[in-house]
């Protein structure tokens, strides 16, 4: 593993390795703490959009490892504006040890991969997001175990997020629903890729319109904002297409009865989820966004070469 851009990268057996390794490390943090394998090792941060998770759990899988990690700001770097990525990417090969970047461009984040000598990992773009891929597929584990077969079902919008679940739940031989509004749809070529990782893993994936079939015998039900970053002008637009969307405690009742509640977070309560879902019983929300730490830390060990 050179870089870590997509999911879809991955063979399924990568996949599982990374998670096992996630687990590994976990429990070792919190028996005795992790040993110094990132000892001197540098991680450079490059955010051109606000972040509470991914900014502090990289952060601090830096720091329990051994190491550390620049924040470099949108204002400071300028991607692309003040310096081109190339030259960005060539620079920083000198100064830190791996890149992380969350862009708009998912074409940008590519870019500095091309460029840099060091491992680049995609901390969001338009696109995809990745580690948060790999920390919900370790706390779907957490949850059922290694089993395949789960239905996992993404309701609201066709985005970043749900594209990285639907490439781990495909690797991972889950099945993969999407309810969402016309117009809010995956990216087709997303969708291909998944059709082609379903076609060795024998995943079964639905794209509809109905929230309340798509959570019939849902393990899973996932759900994230309906306007991502980037998107602000079109906010007003979203409010209208979407409350058929929320995930409330009548779809939640709808679904398996052991059915789990994720978010990638930051939540938009009482719109596509409300306050009684994300605080009841199915909800697992805090611990999914704890597990960016662990999921990032197996992810940073392995680029590095060190476990
Ligand atoms: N889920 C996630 O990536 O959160 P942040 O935008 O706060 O990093
Ligand atoms: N889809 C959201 C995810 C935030 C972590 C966005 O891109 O804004």
């Amino acid at each position: 593993m050179k870089h870590f851009l997509a999911i879809s990268d991955l063979s399924s057996d990568e996949v599982q390795d990374l998670l096992d390794l996630a687990v590994k490390l976990k429990k070792q943090y919190f028996k005795n703490g992790n040993k110094p394998l990132f000892d001197g090792l540098v991680l450079g941060m490059i955010f051109q959009k606000p972040s509470l998770r991914t900014r502090v759990s990289f952060d601090m899988a830096m720091r329990h490892m051994g190491g550390d990690a620049l924040y470099l700001s949108p204002n400071e770097i300028g991607l692309g504006k003040r310096e081109s990525i190339a030259d960005i990417a060539r620079v920083l090969s000198g100064y830190v040890h791996a890149l992380m970047a969350r862009v708009f461009e998912h074409e940008h984040v590519l870019e500095l991969a091309k460029w840099s000598d060091i491992p680049v990992i995609n901390g969001l773009s338009d696109y995809n997001h990745p580690c948060q891929g790999m920390a919900d597929a370790l706390t779907i584990q957490e949850n059922f175990g290694k089993g395949k077969g789960l239905n996992v079902t993404f309701v609201g919008d066709g985005n970043n997020v749900a594209v990285s679940l639907m490439h781990v739940s495909t690797k991972l031989g889950w099945n993969f629903t999407l309810a969402s509004p016309e117009g809010y749809d995956l990216n087709p070529k997303a969708i291909e890729i998944a059709q082609d990782i379903a076609k060795k893993t024998r995943s079964k994936l639905r794209f509809i319109r109905d929230p309340h079939e798509a959570v019939k015998g849902a393990h899973v039900i996932y759900t994230d904002t309906w306007t991502s970053m980037g998107q602000e002008e079109e906010t007003a637009k979203r409010e209208k297409v979407f409350p058929p969307y929320q995930v409330n405690q009548q779809l939640v009742d709808e679904a398996d009865k052991d059915v789990i509640v994720m978010h990638c977070l930051p939540a938009h309560r009482n719109h596509e989820l409300t306050d009684e879902v994300a605080d009841g019983p199915h909800s697992v929300i805090f611990p999914q966004a704890h597990n960016r730490l662990h999921a990032q830390k197996a992810i940073l060990a392995r680029l590095f070469g060190v476990a």
